[in-house]
């Protein structure tokens, strides 16, 4: 999108003079002050482009910056130079108006730099290709060519134009450029022969001695060395910062571009060696017999013969020629021709002469070649004008009129071109036209051109008129005829009016200028009106055998000999200024007024007085006040539009309509008085700078909340977009890291799945498998084998189990070692077992009496030899069956308690040892012997009453019970039995269940006591042989004792 800017934007102080407020000569200077100090260096007004010179490189001059005005409106963005020339050109191409630039300012201003600036903006603008390249290479290279020759140090400027130049650059239909004419004006001819103090002649002086090869210089007879030469100044002639030899490298290839052939540069070359060399020609006087002094060239120690001679070879000329022409001088009146001889004095006023006309016409021939190399025919002109501008010096002199009097000129082309333009822009806006009041300075004009009593005209006059003519008597004809002007003054004039002005010398006139008054020294006017070359010299010019130099002066030619003098210097420059003012008026002005800050040539000081000095003389402050008669301001409706229609709300922020309808309404709307604004056919006029600001202000306030606005939203927008992108982005980032977590979560899993399960594989295999293992065989086979030899084992066994009987003791051997214990303890159950077994048939009763055979067992066993003959005795008990029988029912009555044991037993007489039967019962309670065929009691003895009962260990059956003492009434019994085992278990076993009985002893010895009354007796056992059979005898062998031998068993 374009941007569209203003000269408005960032001004600094006001960048159109036309918007100062309020309008005085102190704030027009204060404000290019301001301006200069913040480096804007250009300021409009208007138009016109005032350019302060800066005195250094300011970055403002680059291809952005031509980029940057290009195709853009001239108030569009801050002043530039580049704007005008951008203006300049595009009215020229697309409207196709002729245009001139015109600059001016006074030496050292910075015009030139302006033009090349023009040039070089033109230049880079245009169109590109090879042909139209090499057009502006010529047009831009005919600079260098140009300043080399016309431009030298001055204590102004080191590189002053000493000549006024204008050219036209000629473009084509398309815009360009095709090619150019230069015209030239008035070149400072005196310079060749002197220079005033501290300044230097033109600059191809001393780029010739010290760039030049030393080839070069040797065909050319030059001397490297400056002070050899009497034309030149030495105090001056190294400038600081100015290379000349580089110089005269940038001339020459300039030359080579521009067109020149070889033999040309060369033969320029020669004749500048040749002015050089005419400056060391000197005269001395010779006394003549008539009298008279001639002057005869100084021959000093014979150089001169070689300077002369080289001059001479230089430019083609025979010595005698030459010589006759310094020395004579020919006056030709009708058809005499009187030869007079020249003095000294004369014959180097002919010297000097010779040297500037050579000069100045190479110079004039050099423009000439130069436009005839860029000559097109006439298409779309650009003419820039780069004239000297007003000079007031201290002394000034002929050169300073006629410039002063092209400025006036200048002026007066700008005010009726301004002028006119003004008006006829309100011609064709329609805007009623109010009449502007401005100093005309025609009449300064018409007292110097005035073809009848102008200056210029008397001095032509006073030139041409026959009889001494002096500078004074040229002073006394203007005191006559120009008195009565009011812009002119001198001694004379005021006098006549009883003034006395001591300020103003006799010998000077003053003329008030529209930029000032300027005091004019008479000497030399008529002079350098006259511009005199003895004819003499130019013939002798003529007779060159070089071909430049006979171009230079056709007048030599004796075929064309013109009796007529040639015109005055101020006739010619009239005459060229007249020419050029027609040129000019044709064309559409653009202006730019240079102004130098300083006297110094120094950046950054800006002297008040010297540019308020130009500011006047330049006619700045009438130029703001032209522009500004009628309205300050004017701006077509659709810039107009755009730019302040944020002002209203109807037209923001589009307006739909015809712009010039937005710009009434918005004006409307705005509280500014309506005679304010006029309405122009394409522009709005704002009559005063005041309500351009207003409207400025109002916009910039417009501007600051607009711009809050936009920077709100746009702030808004990119925390907006900032954040989503962070939201995605972290959306993203999020998205991959779960991804990854995941991936790597997953993996861990998976891979310990893997793990799991190929353990899970493998225990399930292996256990699969674990039967097939090799290392489970044996234990399998072991087991098998182990199983098998059980089997075997306990099969073995069933088949050779013994018989069930208790009493077996048979028992298969065991036919693996490793069974002992299984063996030993089946054995032991077996056994335990088939007791068990035989125990379960036993009735009750049969239980007692093995019970009885138990506890006998118990007390018998291995003590008694009796014994296991008593096993297989079944215990009968009763064995009288008492209750049964009869006979021994009055017993069985008296015992009336059941009877455990009824048998016959022997009681052994205590004194004889024999025995006698007795009925032997046992009851629970008590034993009982009786009589055994009366079934009558004998005695009855309590249990409890027995305290023991003996017996003996052999295989007898006697036995003794034994009473407690405090029963024993006849004593102890000695009873013997066949039953006697029966007889003592029972007895045992009733003493043991009665309850409050205690356990009766059972003594088991061969010898024992017994009480038998009162005595107590040894019973005593031994082993007898037998003699009454197996029967036992008993024998009381004393009182003391009773020996009971038992028969021995085998
Ligand atoms: N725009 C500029 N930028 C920088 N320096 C400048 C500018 N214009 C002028 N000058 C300086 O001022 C000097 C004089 O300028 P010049 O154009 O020769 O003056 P004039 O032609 O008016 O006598 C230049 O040599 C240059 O140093
Ligand atoms: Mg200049």
């Amino acid at each position: 999108m374009e941007v569209k800017t203003s000269l408005l934007d960032n001004m600094i102080g006001v960048g159109d003079m036309v918007l100062l407020e309020p309008l005085s000569e102190d704030s027009f200077i204060e404000n290019l002050r301001k301006r200069f100090d913040h480096n804007e260096i250009y300021t409009y007004i208007g138009s016109v482009v005032i350019s302060m010179n800066p005195y250094r490189s300011l970055p403002i001059f680059t291809p952005e910056k031509v980029e940057e005005y290009r195709n853009r409106n001239f108030y569009e963005l801050s002043p530039h130079i580049y704007a005008l020339a951008d203006e300049a050109y595009r009215s020229l191409r697309d409207q196709d108006k002729d245009q001139c630039i015109l600059i001016t300012g006074e030496s050292g201003a910075g015009k030139t730099e302006a033009s090349k600036l023009v040039m070089s903006y033109v230049a880079a603008v245009c169109g590109k290709g090879q042909e139209v390249n090499k057009v502006k290479e010529q047009l831009l290279q005919s600079n260098p060519v140009l300043e080399a020759f016309g431009n030298a140090k001055t204590v102004r400027n080191d590189n002053s134009s000493r000549f006024g130049k204008y050219m036209d650059i000629e473009f084509d239909f398309k815009g360009d450029p095709l090619g150019g004419v230069i015209s030239n004006y008035l070149l400072e001819k005196s310079r060749v022969v002197k220079q005033p103090r501290g300044e230097r002649n033109f600059h191809v002086f001393y780029q010739l001695l010290s760039g030049a090869s030393d080839d070069t210089l040797k065909k050319l007879k030059l001397d490297r060395d400056f002070s050899k030469y009497n034309y030149l100044s030495l105090d001056s002639a190294v400038v600081n910062g100015l290379d000349d030899a580089a110089n005269f490298r940038t001339v020459r290839n300039a030359m080579q571009i521009v067109g020149f052939m070889e033999d040309e540069v060369q033969s320029v070359l020669e004749l500048v060696a040749a002015v050089l060399k005419l400056g060391d020609i000197e005269f001395k006087p010779e006394s003549r017999c008539n009298g008279t002094d001639e002057s005869r060239i100084k021959d000093k120690n014979g150089e001169f013969d070689r300077r002369q001679t080289e001059m001479c070879e230089l430019l083609g000329i025979e010595q005698s020629v030459l010589e006759r022409a310094f020395s004579y001088r020919t006056v030709e009146a009708r058809l005499e021709k009187v030869s007079t001889t020249l003095n000294v004095a004369q014959a180097y006023y002919a010297r000097d002469a010779l040297a500037k006309n050579l000069y100045s016409r190479l110079f004039s021939w050099l423009v000439t070649r130069i436009n005839e190399s860029i000559k097109v025919t006439r298409h779309k002109v650009m003419g820039v004008l780069d004239i000297y501008g007003f000079e007031i010096f201290e002394d000034n002199s002929f050169e300073q009129f006629i410039i002063n009097y092209c400025n006036e000129k200048l002026q007066q082309i700008f005010i009726e071109l301004t002028l006119r333009e003004e008006q006829e822009e309100y011609v064709r806006e329609g805007i009623e036209w109010t009449n502007i009041e401005y100093f005309n300075n025609a009449i300064i004009c018409d007292l110097i051109e005035n073809h009848q009593n102008g200056i210029l005209a008397m001095l032509d006059e006073e030139c041409l008129r026959p009889g001494t003519v002096t500078d004074e008597t040229f002073l006394d004809k203007l005191n006559t005829i120009c008195a009565e002007h009011q812009h002119f003054e001198s001694r004379l004039s005021k006098n006549s009016k009883f003034l006395t002005d001591h300020s103003l010398p006799h010998n000077c006139f003053r003329i008030q200028h529209y930029a000032g008054k300027v005091l004019y020294r008479a000497e030399g006017f008529v002079d350098k009106n006259n511009d005199l070359l003895y004819r003499d010299l130019s013939q002798a010019m003529y007779k060159a055998n070089h071909s430049l130099i006979k171009q230079l002066f056709p007048e030599g030619n004796p075929a064309k000999v013109n009796l007529k003098r040639p015109p005055t210097a101020g006739f010619q420059f009239r005459a060229s200024v007249g020419t050029l003012m027609k040129n000019l008026q044709t064309k559409n002005p653009n202006y730019i007024r240079c102004i130098k800050p300083n006297d110094k040539k120094a950046s950054h000081i800006f002297t008040d007085s010297l540019v308020c000095h130009q500011v006047r003389y330049l006619g700045l402050m009438e130029n703001v006040r032209v522009r500004r008669a009628g309205y300050a301001f004017r701006q077509a409706y659709e810039p107009c539009l755009e730019r302040y229609k944020m002002l209203c709300k109807r037209t923001w922020p589009h307006w739909r309509g015809p712009a010039r309808e937005g710009v009434e309404v918005l004006m409307a709307d705005l509280p500014v008085p309506a005679e304010e604004f006029s309405y122009g056919r394409s522009k709005i006029f704002i009559r005063n700078p005041r309500t351009l600001f207003f409207l400025e202000e109002r916009r910039r306030q417009c501007l600051q909340d607009l711009a809050t606005l936009i920077q709100k939203i746009y702030r808004g927008w990119k925390c907006r977009s900032h954040f989503l992108l962070l939201k995605k982005s972290q959306i993203v980032v999020a998205a991959w890291y779960r991804r990854y977590a995941q991936e790597k979560k997953y993996q861990k899993i998976k891979s310990a799945t893997t793990v799991v399960q190929s353990y899970t594989r493998g225990w399930q295999v292996r256990r699969e498998y674990r039967k097939f293992f090799r290392a489970n065989a044996g234990k399998k086979i072991y087991d098998f084998t182990i199983q098998r030899i059980m089997q075997k084992y306990f099969l073995g066994l069933k088949s050779t189990m013994p018989s069930v009987s208790p009493i077996d003791k048979s028992w298969p051997a065991n036919p693996y070692r490793f069974l002992d214990g299984v063996h030993t303890e089946l054995r032991r159950i077996f056994h335990l077992w088939r007791c068990k077994k035989y125990r379960s048939q036993f009735t009750e009763e049969k239980k007692a009496v093995y019970e009885e055979k138990l506890e006998a067992s118990e007390i018998f066993k291995d003590k008694k030899a009796l014994y296991p003959s008593s096993v297989s005795q079944p215990f009968k008990g009763d064995y009288l069956e008492i209750s049964k029988n009869p006979k021994y029912q009055k017993l069985h009555s008296a015992v009336d308690e059941k009877v455990l044991l009824a048998d016959v037993v022997n009681k052994i007489n205590r004194a004889n040892g024999k025995g006698t039967a007795r009925i032997f019962l046992l009851t629970k309670k008590s034993v009982v012997l009786a009589d055994q065929k009366t079934g009558q009691v004998k005695a009855s003895v309590p249990l409890p009453d027995l305290a023991s009962v003996s017996v003996s260990t052999q295989s007898d059956g006697f036995f003794a019970l034994r009473l407690k003492e405090v029963t024993s009434v006849k004593g102890d019994f000695l009873l013997s039995s066949d039953h006697l085992i029966e007889i003592i278990t029972k007895l045992h076993r009733t003493g043991a269940t009665a309850a409050d009985s205690e356990q009766l002893d059972i003594d088991i010895s061969d010898e024992f006591l017994l009480q038998f009354k009162h005595d107590k007796v040894c019973v005593k056992f031994i082993q007898g042989a037998p003699k009454n059979g197996n029967s036992v005898s008993c024998k009381r062998k004393n009182n003391r004792l009773l020996e009971v031998s038992v028969p021995t068993t085998a």
